[in-house]
């Protein structure tokens, strides 16, 4: 496995090969990138991991400088994944303003609801540094977790819009046990959250199952599964109903996302899940 810093390095190495994969991570890898490397090894010979905390995605009162860094335990299990190359540069190699970029993209629309409601800014950040790994890596093909259904949905559209050649695949959401998804953020939690944090995927859980059932009063499911966020002791961002496409949903919607975000304690923890509407 070769270590990458610079992006003369990441070109070199990519004029080498011949189909590559790309899975973007700020590393403290989890059960959840490991999914994602083992579905891009079954879609490429070659597989480069990127590891890059990105500052332009945390806000001023975001978690940059607390960001759980473990780049020895990520290069050991990527090795150990059977990833040919990690490409892990510095802040001023990605960016040579200290952290900024003159340069921005935004995708407009999707990126103003949900999590960027709360989070202004975020997804710019997300679209600009995989726009940026996009073309210095020239994948054909880049996956990325489910869990961040929207940061999926973003970077789809922007493929799109921009005709990037490269195929954005998302893979399903990983979960501990009791059903929370894996993520770098669960780390945070204490015992007593950590208990209690199982209440995110077990409101969607609920009313997933009801939209199954053929249940459609969107307001009052999203109600409920509101309700059952603070009774755990969440402070919810929000609990919606969308299409796949995260439009709202209409009578003709075949597939729905339900997706939630809500702090526990000092913590931010998002989830979704998709359920086909019953025939
Ligand atoms: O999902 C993440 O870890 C990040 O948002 C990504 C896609 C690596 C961009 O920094």
């Amino acid at each position: 496995m070769q270590l990458l810093k610079t992006v003369a390095e990441a070109r070199a190495w990519r004029s080498t090969r011949s189909r590559v994969a790309l899975v973007p991570t700020m590393g403290n890898l989890h059960a959840g990138h490991l999914a994602l490397v083992s579905a891009a090894r079954g879609q490429a010979d070659d597989v480069i991991v990127s590891i890059f905390v990105n500052p332009l995605q945390f806000g001023p009162n975001e978690d940059l400088a607390n960001y759980p860094r473990t780049f020895e335990a990520d290069i050991a299990a990527l090795e150990h994944a059977g990833v040919t190359a990690v490409f892990a540069p510095g802040v001023d190699e990605m960016y040579s303003a200290g952290g900024r970029s003159a340069t921005t993209v935004h995708v407009a629309g999707i990126t103003e609801m949900l999590c960027g409601a709360s989070r202004p800014g975020h997804f710019d950040g997300v679209a600009t540094v995989v726009a940026k790994l996009f073309n210095m890596l020239t994948p054909d093909i880049a996956l990325f977790g489910e869990k961040d259904y929207q940061q999926l949905a973003v970077i789809r559209q922007m493929a799109e819009d921009l005709a990037l050649p490269v195929e954005v695949a998302g893979v399903p959401t990983v979960r501990e046990d009791d059903g929370l998804a894996y993520s770098s953020r669960n780390g945070y939690l204490t015992p007593d959250e950590r208990r209690r944090a199982v209440a995110l995927s077990a409101a969607i859980d609920d009313v997933t199952t009801r939209l199954a059932a053929g249940q459609r009063d969107y307001r009052a499911l999203e109600a409920r599964g509101w309700a059952q966020l603070t009774d755990a002791g969440f402070d919810p961002d929000y609990f919606d109903i969308r299409d796949a496409r995260l439009a709202p949903p209409t009578e003709q919607t075949p597939v729905f996302r339900v997706l939630a975000a809500g702090r526990l304690g000092r913590t931010r923890l998002i989830d979704n899940k998709g359920v086909a509407a019953p025939r």
